[in-house]
Protein backbone atom coordinates (compact mmCIF):
# COMPACT_ATOMS: atom_id res chain seq x y z
CA UNK A 1 0.00 0.00 0.00
CA UNK A 2 0.91 3.42 -1.13
CA UNK A 3 0.72 5.94 1.94
CA UNK A 4 0.75 9.88 1.73
CA UNK A 5 -0.06 12.72 3.33
CA UNK A 6 -1.88 15.72 1.40
CA UNK A 7 -2.19 19.45 2.38
CA UNK A 8 -6.11 20.03 1.69
CA UNK A 9 -8.67 21.91 3.36
CA UNK A 10 -11.97 20.79 3.87
CA UNK A 11 -13.43 22.58 1.09
CA UNK A 12 -11.56 21.81 -1.80
CA UNK A 13 -11.97 17.81 -1.15
CA UNK A 14 -14.67 18.02 -3.57
CA UNK A 15 -12.30 18.55 -6.10
CA UNK A 16 -9.69 16.23 -4.86
CA UNK A 17 -8.16 13.87 -7.21
CA UNK A 18 -8.98 10.07 -6.35
CA UNK A 19 -12.10 7.79 -6.43
CA UNK A 20 -13.30 7.57 -3.19
CA UNK A 21 -13.53 10.31 -0.33
CA UNK A 22 -13.74 8.47 3.13
CA UNK A 23 -14.55 12.19 5.45
CA UNK A 24 -14.46 11.37 9.59
CA UNK A 25 -17.57 13.83 11.01
CA UNK A 26 -18.76 14.04 14.50
CA UNK A 27 -19.96 16.84 17.13
CA UNK A 28 -18.57 19.85 15.87
CA UNK A 29 -18.48 19.02 12.37
CA UNK A 30 -19.18 21.83 10.16
CA UNK A 31 -21.14 20.92 7.27
CA UNK A 32 -20.64 24.43 5.39
CA UNK A 33 -16.73 24.06 5.47
CA UNK A 34 -17.28 21.16 3.52
CA UNK A 35 -18.59 23.25 0.41
CA UNK A 36 -22.20 23.20 -0.64
CA UNK A 37 -22.27 19.62 -2.57
CA UNK A 38 -20.62 17.81 0.44
CA UNK A 39 -22.05 19.92 3.20
CA UNK A 40 -25.67 19.71 1.62
CA UNK A 41 -25.50 16.09 1.71
CA UNK A 42 -24.12 15.37 5.01
CA UNK A 43 -27.05 18.18 6.63
CA UNK A 44 -29.25 15.81 4.93
CA UNK A 45 -28.35 12.70 5.90
CA UNK A 46 -28.39 13.82 9.63
CA UNK A 47 -31.64 15.74 9.23
CA UNK A 48 -33.53 12.17 7.87
CA UNK A 49 -31.62 9.84 10.04
CA UNK A 50 -29.96 8.36 7.58
CA UNK A 51 -26.61 9.06 9.36
CA UNK A 52 -26.02 10.15 13.48
CA UNK A 53 -23.04 10.89 15.49
CA UNK A 54 -22.53 7.62 17.34
CA UNK A 55 -19.66 4.80 17.30
CA UNK A 56 -19.90 2.53 13.91
CA UNK A 57 -22.67 4.67 11.73
CA UNK A 58 -21.25 5.13 8.53
CA UNK A 59 -22.99 6.63 4.80
CA UNK A 60 -21.89 5.39 1.26
CA UNK A 61 -23.29 7.63 -1.32
CA UNK A 62 -22.19 7.23 -5.03
CA UNK A 63 -21.84 10.02 -7.72
CA UNK A 64 -22.61 12.67 -5.64
CA UNK A 65 -22.95 15.62 -7.85
CA UNK A 66 -20.24 18.28 -7.32
CA UNK A 67 -17.36 16.21 -6.11
CA UNK A 68 -14.76 14.89 -7.92
CA UNK A 69 -14.52 11.20 -6.19
CA UNK A 70 -17.28 8.81 -7.09
CA UNK A 71 -17.51 7.22 -3.74
CA UNK A 72 -17.87 9.56 -0.63
CA UNK A 73 -18.66 8.16 2.52
CA UNK A 74 -18.98 9.64 5.90
CA UNK A 75 -18.24 7.76 8.59
CA UNK A 76 -19.40 9.29 11.75
CA UNK A 77 -16.83 9.61 15.42
CA UNK A 78 -18.61 9.48 18.76
CA UNK A 79 -15.99 11.46 20.18
CA UNK A 80 -12.29 13.27 20.03
CA UNK A 81 -10.50 10.14 21.01
CA UNK A 82 -8.06 7.47 18.93
CA UNK A 83 -10.10 4.92 19.43
CA UNK A 84 -13.36 6.61 18.38
CA UNK A 85 -11.28 7.64 15.24
CA UNK A 86 -10.25 3.91 14.59
CA UNK A 87 -13.73 2.97 14.79
CA UNK A 88 -14.88 5.24 12.70
CA UNK A 89 -12.26 4.34 10.17
CA UNK A 90 -13.32 0.73 10.29
CA UNK A 91 -16.91 0.90 9.73
CA UNK A 92 -15.95 3.50 6.73
CA UNK A 93 -13.58 1.29 5.04
CA UNK A 94 -15.73 -1.70 5.72
CA UNK A 95 -18.25 -0.05 3.20
CA UNK A 96 -15.72 0.78 0.71
CA UNK A 97 -13.76 -2.86 1.09
CA UNK A 98 -15.82 -5.06 -1.38
CA UNK A 99 -15.82 -2.31 -4.33
CA UNK A 100 -13.46 -0.75 -6.66
CA UNK A 101 -11.59 1.93 -5.33
CA UNK A 102 -7.91 2.29 -6.38
CA UNK A 103 -7.05 5.82 -4.44
CA UNK A 104 -9.00 6.62 -1.22
CA UNK A 105 -8.49 9.90 0.14
CA UNK A 106 -9.06 10.32 3.91
CA UNK A 107 -9.91 13.16 5.49
CA UNK A 108 -11.16 14.32 9.42
CA UNK A 109 -13.84 16.98 9.50
CA UNK A 110 -13.79 16.87 13.09
CA UNK A 111 -13.05 19.87 15.23
CA UNK A 112 -9.40 19.14 15.92
CA UNK A 113 -6.93 19.55 13.46
CA UNK A 114 -5.44 15.60 12.20
CA UNK A 115 -2.49 14.45 14.34
CA UNK A 116 -0.20 12.37 14.50
CA UNK A 117 -2.21 9.24 16.27
CA UNK A 118 -4.58 9.50 14.07
CA UNK A 119 -2.28 9.40 11.08
CA UNK A 120 -0.61 6.08 12.78
CA UNK A 121 -4.63 4.74 12.98
CA UNK A 122 -5.25 5.25 9.80
CA UNK A 123 -2.42 3.05 8.59
CA UNK A 124 -3.05 0.33 11.05
CA UNK A 125 -6.93 -0.08 10.00
CA UNK A 126 -5.97 0.06 6.68
CA UNK A 127 -3.70 -2.81 7.04
CA UNK A 128 -6.24 -4.50 9.06
CA UNK A 129 -8.92 -4.09 6.61
CA UNK A 130 -6.63 -5.15 3.46
CA UNK A 131 -4.86 -8.18 4.95
CA UNK A 132 -6.22 -11.74 3.62
CA UNK A 133 -4.69 -14.85 4.08
CA UNK A 134 -3.81 -16.96 1.23
CA UNK A 135 -1.17 -19.52 1.74
CA UNK A 136 -3.25 -22.38 1.81
CA UNK A 137 -6.18 -20.85 0.54
CA UNK A 138 -4.56 -18.54 -2.90
CA UNK A 139 -8.28 -18.76 -4.05
CA UNK A 140 -9.25 -16.25 -1.30
CA UNK A 141 -10.65 -13.12 -3.16
CA UNK A 142 -9.11 -9.59 -2.64
CA UNK A 143 -11.17 -7.81 -0.50
CA UNK A 144 -10.16 -4.46 -2.34
CA UNK A 145 -8.85 -2.91 -5.49
CA UNK A 146 -7.03 -0.02 -3.11
CA UNK A 147 -3.45 0.93 -4.00
CA UNK A 148 -2.95 4.29 -2.88
CA UNK A 149 -4.35 5.82 0.75
CA UNK A 150 -3.87 9.43 0.97
CA UNK A 151 -4.48 11.57 4.57
CA UNK A 152 -5.60 15.15 4.23
CA UNK A 153 -4.46 17.68 6.46
CA UNK A 154 -3.35 21.18 7.13
CA UNK A 155 0.36 22.01 6.22
CA UNK A 156 1.05 23.35 9.54
CA UNK A 157 0.98 19.70 11.08
CA UNK A 158 2.18 17.78 8.01
CA UNK A 159 5.57 16.90 9.15
CA UNK A 160 4.13 14.80 12.51
CA UNK A 161 1.69 13.79 10.54
CA UNK A 162 3.88 12.01 8.22
CA UNK A 163 5.87 10.67 11.36
CA UNK A 164 2.73 8.94 12.89
CA UNK A 165 1.64 7.43 9.23
CA UNK A 166 5.98 5.88 9.18
CA UNK A 167 4.84 4.58 12.60
CA UNK A 168 1.52 3.32 11.81
CA UNK A 169 3.20 1.37 8.21
CA UNK A 170 6.13 -0.11 10.11
CA UNK A 171 3.47 -1.81 13.17
CA UNK A 172 1.12 -2.77 10.64
CA UNK A 173 4.17 -4.46 8.51
CA UNK A 174 4.63 -6.31 11.82
CA UNK A 175 0.80 -6.70 12.64
CA UNK A 176 0.37 -8.32 9.40
CA UNK A 177 3.51 -11.04 9.73
CA UNK A 178 2.54 -11.79 13.08
CA UNK A 179 -1.22 -12.77 12.04
CA UNK A 180 0.50 -14.35 8.51
CA UNK A 181 2.80 -17.14 10.57
CA UNK A 182 -0.22 -17.55 13.26
CA UNK A 183 -3.23 -18.16 10.29
CA UNK A 184 -0.77 -20.83 8.66
CA UNK A 185 -1.60 -24.21 10.08
CA UNK A 186 0.28 -26.56 11.95
CA UNK A 187 1.77 -28.74 9.35
CA UNK A 188 3.41 -25.70 7.42
CA UNK A 189 4.04 -23.27 10.67
CA UNK A 190 6.38 -25.52 11.83
CA UNK A 191 8.96 -24.51 14.41
CA UNK A 192 11.71 -25.09 11.17
CA UNK A 193 9.36 -22.38 9.51
CA UNK A 194 9.54 -20.15 12.18
CA UNK A 195 13.49 -20.21 12.30
CA UNK A 196 13.45 -19.44 8.51
CA UNK A 197 10.94 -16.82 9.11
CA UNK A 198 13.47 -15.07 11.72
CA UNK A 199 16.14 -15.99 9.20
CA UNK A 200 14.29 -14.35 6.17
CA UNK A 201 13.61 -11.33 8.28
CA UNK A 202 17.02 -11.34 10.08
CA UNK A 203 18.59 -10.89 6.27
CA UNK A 204 16.44 -8.87 5.23
CA UNK A 205 17.01 -6.05 7.58
CA UNK A 206 20.60 -6.84 8.87
CA UNK A 207 19.67 -8.50 12.19
CA UNK A 208 21.72 -10.85 14.17
CA UNK A 209 20.43 -14.60 14.59
CA UNK A 210 20.81 -17.07 15.80
CA UNK A 211 18.99 -20.29 15.61
CA UNK A 212 19.72 -23.09 18.47
CA UNK A 213 18.93 -26.70 17.74
CA UNK A 214 18.07 -29.68 20.22
CA UNK A 215 21.82 -31.24 20.71
CA UNK A 216 22.64 -27.00 21.58
CA UNK A 217 19.79 -27.04 23.92
CA UNK A 218 20.56 -30.00 25.50
CA UNK A 219 24.22 -28.77 26.01
CA UNK A 220 22.69 -25.92 27.56
CA UNK A 221 20.33 -28.17 30.07
CA UNK A 222 16.96 -26.68 29.13
CA UNK A 223 15.47 -29.87 30.60
CA UNK A 224 12.28 -27.78 30.51
CA UNK A 225 12.12 -26.88 26.89
CA UNK A 226 13.70 -30.45 26.09
CA UNK A 227 10.53 -32.14 27.86
CA UNK A 228 7.83 -30.65 25.95
CA UNK A 229 9.61 -31.29 22.42
CA UNK A 230 10.53 -35.01 23.10
CA UNK A 231 6.85 -36.23 21.85
CA UNK A 232 7.26 -34.41 18.77
CA UNK A 233 8.62 -35.66 14.98
CA UNK A 234 9.11 -32.06 14.38
CA UNK A 235 12.65 -30.54 15.32
CA UNK A 236 12.84 -28.08 17.95
CA UNK A 237 14.36 -24.50 17.41
CA UNK A 238 15.70 -22.28 19.80
CA UNK A 239 15.59 -18.73 17.85
CA UNK A 240 17.54 -15.52 19.19
CA UNK A 241 17.08 -12.11 16.93
CA UNK A 242 19.15 -9.64 18.09
CA UNK A 243 18.48 -5.56 16.90
CA UNK A 244 21.00 -2.96 17.75
CA UNK A 245 20.29 0.29 17.90
CA UNK A 246 22.15 1.61 20.42
CA UNK A 247 25.71 1.11 21.85
CA UNK A 248 26.75 -2.63 22.73
CA UNK A 249 26.68 -1.05 26.66
CA UNK A 250 23.18 -0.24 26.50
CA UNK A 251 21.14 -2.84 28.47
CA UNK A 252 18.81 -4.29 26.14
CA UNK A 253 15.02 -5.17 25.99
CA UNK A 254 14.36 -8.45 25.86
CA UNK A 255 10.97 -10.56 24.76
CA UNK A 256 10.47 -13.78 24.71
CA UNK A 257 7.14 -15.38 23.07
CA UNK A 258 5.70 -18.98 23.14
CA UNK A 259 6.24 -20.83 19.76
CA UNK A 260 4.37 -23.87 20.00
CA UNK A 261 3.45 -24.68 16.39
CA UNK A 262 0.83 -26.94 17.92
CA UNK A 263 -0.39 -28.00 21.24
CA UNK A 264 -2.72 -31.27 21.21
CA UNK A 265 -1.80 -30.76 25.25
CA UNK A 266 0.79 -33.64 24.74
CA UNK A 267 -0.26 -36.90 27.31
CA UNK A 268 -2.68 -34.69 29.03
CA UNK A 269 -4.56 -34.25 25.73
CA UNK A 270 -7.16 -32.08 24.94
CA UNK A 271 -10.64 -32.26 23.74
CA UNK A 272 -11.11 -32.89 19.95
CA UNK A 273 -13.86 -29.42 19.86
CA UNK A 274 -11.53 -26.73 18.67
CA UNK A 275 -7.75 -28.12 19.32
CA UNK A 276 -7.24 -26.53 15.75
CA UNK A 277 -7.10 -23.44 16.90
CA UNK A 278 -4.33 -24.74 19.39
CA UNK A 279 -2.48 -23.80 15.77
CA UNK A 280 -2.43 -20.42 17.34
CA UNK A 281 -0.57 -21.49 20.07
CA UNK A 282 2.85 -19.65 18.87
CA UNK A 283 1.01 -16.30 18.85
CA UNK A 284 3.45 -14.92 21.39
CA UNK A 285 6.81 -15.71 18.89
CA UNK A 286 4.59 -14.49 15.94
CA UNK A 287 4.10 -11.22 18.31
CA UNK A 288 8.23 -11.36 18.82
CA UNK A 289 8.34 -11.67 15.04
CA UNK A 290 5.87 -8.93 14.35
CA UNK A 291 7.60 -6.38 16.62
CA UNK A 292 10.60 -6.93 15.56
CA UNK A 293 9.65 -6.25 11.90
CA UNK A 294 8.06 -3.02 13.30
CA UNK A 295 11.33 -1.92 15.05
CA UNK A 296 13.56 -2.63 12.35
CA UNK A 297 11.98 -0.61 9.97
CA UNK A 298 11.98 2.41 12.62
CA UNK A 299 15.11 1.91 13.84
CA UNK A 300 14.69 3.40 17.71
CA UNK A 301 18.00 3.81 19.53
CA UNK A 302 17.19 0.57 21.84
CA UNK A 303 18.72 -2.51 21.86
CA UNK A 304 16.61 -5.60 21.65
CA UNK A 305 16.51 -9.05 21.90
CA UNK A 306 13.72 -11.68 20.99
CA UNK A 307 14.20 -15.48 22.22
CA UNK A 308 11.90 -18.12 20.75
CA UNK A 309 11.54 -21.24 22.27
CA UNK A 310 9.52 -23.34 19.27
CA UNK A 311 8.16 -26.76 19.05
CA UNK A 312 5.67 -28.79 19.36
CA UNK A 313 3.11 -30.48 22.67
CA UNK A 314 2.31 -33.83 20.81
CA UNK A 315 1.63 -37.31 22.54
CA UNK A 316 3.51 -40.56 21.54
CA UNK A 317 5.84 -43.01 22.83
CA UNK A 318 8.83 -40.58 23.15
CA UNK A 319 6.63 -37.71 25.09
CA UNK A 320 6.78 -36.46 28.44
CA UNK A 321 4.38 -38.05 31.09
CA UNK A 322 2.32 -36.79 34.25
CA UNK A 323 4.77 -37.42 36.66
CA UNK A 324 7.99 -37.08 35.35
CA UNK A 325 10.44 -34.68 36.96
CA UNK A 326 12.61 -32.56 34.85
CA UNK A 327 15.33 -30.11 35.69
CA UNK A 328 14.99 -27.09 34.22
CA UNK A 329 17.88 -24.44 32.95
CA UNK A 330 17.93 -22.21 36.33
CA UNK A 331 18.27 -25.76 38.05
CA UNK A 332 15.50 -26.04 39.79
CA UNK A 333 13.48 -29.36 39.69
CA UNK A 334 10.30 -29.52 37.86
CA UNK A 335 7.20 -31.88 38.00
CA UNK A 336 4.96 -31.95 35.13
CA UNK A 337 1.91 -33.03 36.69
CA UNK A 338 -0.16 -31.90 33.37
CA UNK A 339 1.73 -31.89 30.09
CA UNK A 340 -0.80 -29.39 28.51
CA UNK A 341 0.36 -26.50 30.65
CA UNK A 342 3.65 -26.96 28.39
CA UNK A 343 3.81 -22.87 27.55
CA UNK A 344 5.55 -22.08 30.86
CA UNK A 345 8.14 -25.49 30.83
CA UNK A 346 9.26 -23.45 27.38
CA UNK A 347 9.54 -20.17 28.53
CA UNK A 348 11.06 -20.73 32.02
CA UNK A 349 13.70 -22.07 29.94
CA UNK A 350 14.05 -19.54 27.87
CA UNK A 351 13.71 -16.82 30.87
CA UNK A 352 16.77 -18.02 31.73
CA UNK A 353 18.63 -17.72 28.96
CA UNK A 354 17.53 -14.31 28.78
CA UNK A 355 19.62 -13.81 32.39
CA UNK A 356 22.80 -13.36 30.19
CA UNK A 357 22.03 -10.17 28.55
CA UNK A 358 21.96 -9.07 31.25
CA UNK A 359 18.64 -6.72 30.19
CA UNK A 360 17.25 -3.82 31.25
CA UNK A 361 13.50 -5.48 30.88
CA UNK A 362 12.33 -8.91 30.12
CA UNK A 363 8.58 -9.18 28.66
CA UNK A 364 7.18 -12.59 27.64
CA UNK A 365 4.34 -12.95 25.60
CA UNK A 366 2.29 -16.26 25.68
CA UNK A 367 -1.25 -18.05 24.86
CA UNK A 368 -0.49 -19.48 27.96
CA UNK A 369 -3.86 -20.24 29.58
CA UNK A 370 -7.90 -20.63 29.32
CA UNK A 371 -8.39 -19.15 32.46
CA UNK A 372 -6.76 -15.50 31.21
CA UNK A 373 -9.97 -15.99 28.23
CA UNK A 374 -11.95 -16.63 31.81
CA UNK A 375 -11.12 -13.35 33.20
CA UNK A 376 -10.55 -10.67 30.20
CA UNK A 377 -12.72 -12.42 27.26
CA UNK A 378 -11.03 -11.13 24.05
CA UNK A 379 -10.69 -7.33 24.50
CA UNK A 380 -7.60 -7.15 27.08
CA UNK A 381 -4.63 -8.69 27.00
CA UNK A 382 -3.43 -9.80 30.79
CA UNK A 383 -0.81 -8.31 32.14
CA UNK A 384 1.07 -9.61 35.35
CA UNK A 385 4.84 -7.97 36.71
CA UNK A 386 5.76 -7.92 39.99
CA UNK A 387 7.58 -3.94 38.75
CA UNK A 388 4.96 -1.20 39.18
CA UNK A 389 6.81 0.82 36.53
CA UNK A 390 7.05 -1.69 34.30
CA UNK A 391 3.78 -2.50 34.71
CA UNK A 392 2.59 1.13 33.98
CA UNK A 393 4.73 1.48 30.86
CA UNK A 394 3.26 -1.46 29.54
CA UNK A 395 -0.56 -0.09 30.44
CA UNK A 396 0.31 3.18 28.96
CA UNK A 397 2.14 1.46 26.12
CA UNK A 398 -1.36 -0.47 25.28
CA UNK A 399 -3.72 2.23 25.53
CA UNK A 400 -1.87 4.54 23.50
CA UNK A 401 -1.46 2.03 20.64
CA UNK A 402 -4.52 0.85 21.38
CA UNK A 403 -4.28 -2.69 21.84
CA UNK A 404 -5.26 -2.60 25.65
CA UNK A 405 -3.76 -5.20 28.42
CA UNK A 406 -4.93 -5.20 31.70
CA UNK A 407 -3.09 -5.88 35.18
CA UNK A 408 -3.52 -8.69 37.19
CA UNK A 409 -2.66 -9.66 40.65
CA UNK A 410 0.74 -11.98 41.58
CA UNK A 411 0.70 -12.61 45.25
CA UNK A 412 2.99 -14.91 46.76
CA UNK A 413 -0.22 -16.96 48.34
CA UNK A 414 -1.05 -17.95 44.67
CA UNK A 415 2.48 -19.52 45.23
CA UNK A 416 1.21 -22.16 47.25
CA UNK A 417 -0.52 -24.40 44.50
CA UNK A 418 2.62 -24.58 43.16
CA UNK A 419 4.03 -26.95 45.95
CA UNK A 420 5.41 -30.39 44.63
CA UNK A 421 6.57 -33.69 46.86
CA UNK A 422 8.65 -34.79 44.44
CA UNK A 423 10.22 -31.31 42.66
CA UNK A 424 10.64 -27.82 43.20
CA UNK A 425 7.23 -27.22 41.89
CA UNK A 426 4.67 -28.36 39.78
CA UNK A 427 3.71 -27.02 37.00
CA UNK A 428 0.20 -26.26 37.67
CA UNK A 429 -1.95 -25.07 40.25
CA UNK A 430 -5.57 -25.55 41.16
CA UNK A 431 -7.69 -24.30 38.46
CA UNK A 432 -9.40 -21.50 40.19
CA UNK A 433 -7.09 -18.56 39.51
CA UNK A 434 -5.20 -20.48 36.36
CA UNK A 435 -3.76 -17.56 34.87
CA UNK A 436 -2.61 -16.22 37.94
CA UNK A 437 -0.72 -19.44 39.14
CA UNK A 438 0.72 -19.87 35.54
CA UNK A 439 2.38 -16.20 35.95
CA UNK A 440 3.45 -17.30 39.52
CA UNK A 441 5.55 -20.09 38.04
CA UNK A 442 7.15 -18.30 35.93
CA UNK A 443 7.97 -15.27 38.22
CA UNK A 444 10.51 -18.26 39.74
CA UNK A 445 12.44 -18.04 36.98
CA UNK A 446 12.50 -14.08 36.38
CA UNK A 447 14.45 -13.11 40.01
CA UNK A 448 17.49 -11.43 38.15
CA UNK A 449 15.93 -8.49 36.25
CA UNK A 450 12.68 -6.48 35.87
CA UNK A 451 9.87 -8.87 34.51
CA UNK A 452 6.24 -8.82 32.80
CA UNK A 453 4.01 -11.68 31.62
CA UNK A 454 1.78 -11.43 28.62
CA UNK A 455 -1.28 -14.00 28.31
CA UNK A 456 -2.25 -13.37 24.98
CA UNK A 457 -4.23 -16.39 25.24
CA UNK A 458 -7.60 -14.26 24.53
CA UNK A 459 -6.32 -11.24 22.27
CA UNK A 460 -4.08 -12.96 19.73
CA UNK A 461 -6.85 -14.93 17.81
CA UNK A 462 -10.47 -14.48 16.90
CA UNK A 463 -12.72 -17.62 17.04
CA UNK A 464 -15.71 -18.07 15.15
CA UNK A 465 -16.66 -16.82 11.42
CA UNK A 466 -13.93 -14.85 11.47
CA UNK A 467 -11.30 -16.72 13.13
CA UNK A 468 -8.07 -15.50 12.73
CA UNK A 469 -4.95 -14.69 13.95
CA UNK A 470 -5.08 -10.62 15.21
CA UNK A 471 -1.25 -9.95 15.12
CA UNK A 472 -1.81 -8.27 18.73
CA UNK A 473 0.26 -7.45 20.82
CA UNK A 474 2.88 -5.99 17.89
CA UNK A 475 1.02 -2.54 18.41
CA UNK A 476 1.62 -2.61 22.11
CA UNK A 477 4.83 -3.93 22.33
CA UNK A 478 6.19 -1.75 20.03
CA UNK A 479 4.98 1.33 21.24
CA UNK A 480 6.66 -0.06 24.20
CA UNK A 481 9.89 -0.09 22.65
CA UNK A 482 9.45 3.01 20.96
CA UNK A 483 8.84 4.49 24.46
CA UNK A 484 12.65 3.08 25.91
CA UNK A 485 14.14 5.12 23.05
CA UNK A 486 13.17 8.19 24.98
N1 LIG B 1 -2.21 -23.05 24.85
C1 LIG B 1 -2.97 -23.37 26.01
C2 LIG B 1 -3.78 -22.18 26.52
C3 LIG B 1 -5.05 -21.87 25.77
C4 LIG B 1 -6.14 -22.72 25.82
C5 LIG B 1 -5.17 -20.69 25.09
C6 LIG B 1 -7.30 -22.38 25.18
C7 LIG B 1 -6.33 -20.35 24.45
C8 LIG B 1 -7.41 -21.21 24.49
C9 LIG B 1 -2.05 -23.81 27.12
O1 LIG B 1 -0.93 -24.50 26.73
C10 LIG B 1 -2.84 -24.72 28.00
O2 LIG B 1 -3.22 -25.76 27.54
N2 LIG B 1 -3.09 -24.31 29.23
C11 LIG B 1 -3.88 -25.07 30.13
C12 LIG B 1 -3.21 -25.01 31.48
C13 LIG B 1 -3.79 -25.95 32.47
C14 LIG B 1 -3.48 -27.39 32.08
C15 LIG B 1 -3.22 -25.66 33.83
C16 LIG B 1 -5.27 -24.45 30.17
O3 LIG B 1 -5.39 -23.24 30.12
O4 LIG B 1 -6.22 -25.21 30.21
MN1 LIG C 1 -1.29 -26.59 26.53
ZN1 LIG D 1 -0.23 -24.11 24.86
Amino acid sequence: MDFKIQAAELKDLRHAEADALLLVVGEGTSPEALGKALGTALTGALKEGDLAYKAGRCLYLHGLPGVKASRVVFAAASGASAKAFRAALVAGLGLLKGGGARHLLVASALPQPVDATQAEVLAGAVGDALYVYRHTKPSAPAVSKLLRVTLACGTAESATVRDGLHRGEAVAAGVALARECANRPGNHCTPSYLADEARRLAKAHDLEIEVLNRKEVEKLGMGCFLAVAQGSEQPLKFIVLQYRGAAKTVAPLVLVGKGITFDTGGISIKPAAEMDEMKFDMGGAASVLGTFRAVAQLKPKVNLVGLIPACENMPSGSAVKPGDVVTSLSGQTVEILNTDAEGRLILCDALTYAERFKPAAVVDIATLTGACVVALGHHRSGMFSPDDALAAELDRAGQAALDPCWRMPLDEEYDEGLKSNFADMGNVGPRAGGAITAAMFLKRYTAKYPWAHLDIAGSAWKSGPAKGATGRPVPLLTQFVLGRAG
